[in-house]
């Protein structure tokens, strides 16, 4: 029997992850929204291809939540985007307003899902989800680290010439101006990168890296990245619905590891069947370490931000 996965806002970064995980063909995929005919018509859209590409997948478009009823995954992207000139923090309360409405949602109609985050700012919203759905930890994951690592490792492999498949790395922390790349685990096919490349030109490619979001904004002008979101997502997906215990940067709740409590930061983690199975703790320089406490410092700014909003209301 196929998977269900749900994803909830059909916009640029759904629409495009349903189409990841659809053309797989290994989950029946419904696509939700508030903006009538527009889940329905992508995912009908997305249906009529399935002859071409192979998947006998079924995929179905819905303003409602009737249909995502008994989902393994859901995936949450509905909310705003930034436009030039935002960051992905002045989207807060009113994405914070509109993932509340759509996790309650989720949590009454597939309570045993695993609650995949993706809306911005990441890591509160995240937080978010925890708070109200009442899952507990391991079922309510973000995805960050995975896009931003791949930004790391498309530029590591553009500049040294070689198979981005060579370039392993991890960028954890919040997702935005704080995120810590880890430079002891980048290695390029088993060399440690920083042998490769001189430390300046490492500081540029980071630099570049927390930039990433930002230069496809100031690109797009309207909306924000979603293809490589996108593929993210699938990655996310995949690694629980087929149960392969990938090692993978993701957002998750942290209850003491890397000095933190009570909060999600980015981090590596085992993602399986059961979602979030395992925190890996690596051993970071001090530097690194600073920076992911300081990364975790501003994301507990934006959550104390909610409680202070929610508590007004
Ligand atoms: N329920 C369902 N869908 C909603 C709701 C809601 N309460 N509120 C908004 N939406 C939908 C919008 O109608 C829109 O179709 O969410 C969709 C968002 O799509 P886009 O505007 O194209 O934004 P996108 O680029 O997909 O980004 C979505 O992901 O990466 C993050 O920062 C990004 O927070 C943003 C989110």
């Amino acid at each position: 029997m196929r998977s269900k996965v749900t994803i909830v806002g059909a916009g640029n970064v759904g629409a495009t992850a349903a189409q990841r995980v659809f053309d797989r063909g290994y989950a029946d995929v419904v696509l939700v929204d508030i903006v009538e005919g527009l889940p329905q018509g992508k995912a009908l859209d997305m249906l009529e291809s399935g002859p071409v590409l192979g998947s006998d997948a079924l995929a179905f478009g819905s303003n409602g939540y009737g249909d995502t009823a008994g989902s393994d995954v859901v995936v949450v992207t509905s909310g705003i985007a930034r436009k030039p000139g935002m960051s992905r923090d002045d989207l807060l309360l009113t994405n914070m307003r509109i993932v509340s409405s759509v996790v309650e949602e989720v949590a009454g109609h597939s309570p045993g899902c695993i609650l995949l985050v993706v809306t911005n700012p990441l890591d509160a919203m995240a937080q978010r989800a925890y708070e109200l759905s009442g899952f507990p930890k391991n079922r309510v994951v973000g995805m960050a680290g995975i896009l931003d690592t791949a930004r790391f490792r498309s530029f590591v492999a553009a500049e040294l010439n070689v198979s981005v498949d060579a370039v392993s790395a991890f960028v954890l922390g919040g997702h935005g101006d704080t995120m810590v790349p880890v430079i002891g685990s980048a290695f390029v096919g088993g060399t440690p990168l920083s042998k490769l490349l001189p430390s300046e030109r490492i500081d540029e490619i980071v630099q570049r890296t927390r930039d990433g979001g930002a230069e496809i904004v100031n690109l797009l002008k309207t909306g924000s990245a979603f293809y490589a979101p996108s593929a993210a997502i699938a990655q996310m997906v995949e690694s629980i619905l087929f149960d392969k215990k990938e090692i993978l940067p993701c957002t998750a709740y942290l209850e003491g590891e890397y000095g933190i409590d009570g909060l999600y930061v980015g981090v590596p983690v085992k993602l399986g069947a059961g979602g979030v199975e395992e925190i890996i703790e690596f051993d970071l320089t001090e530097d690194e370490d600073a920076a992911l406490r300081r990364s975790a410092a501003a994301v507990r700014e934006l959550v104390d931000v909610m409680a202070r909003a929610s508590e007004a209301n």
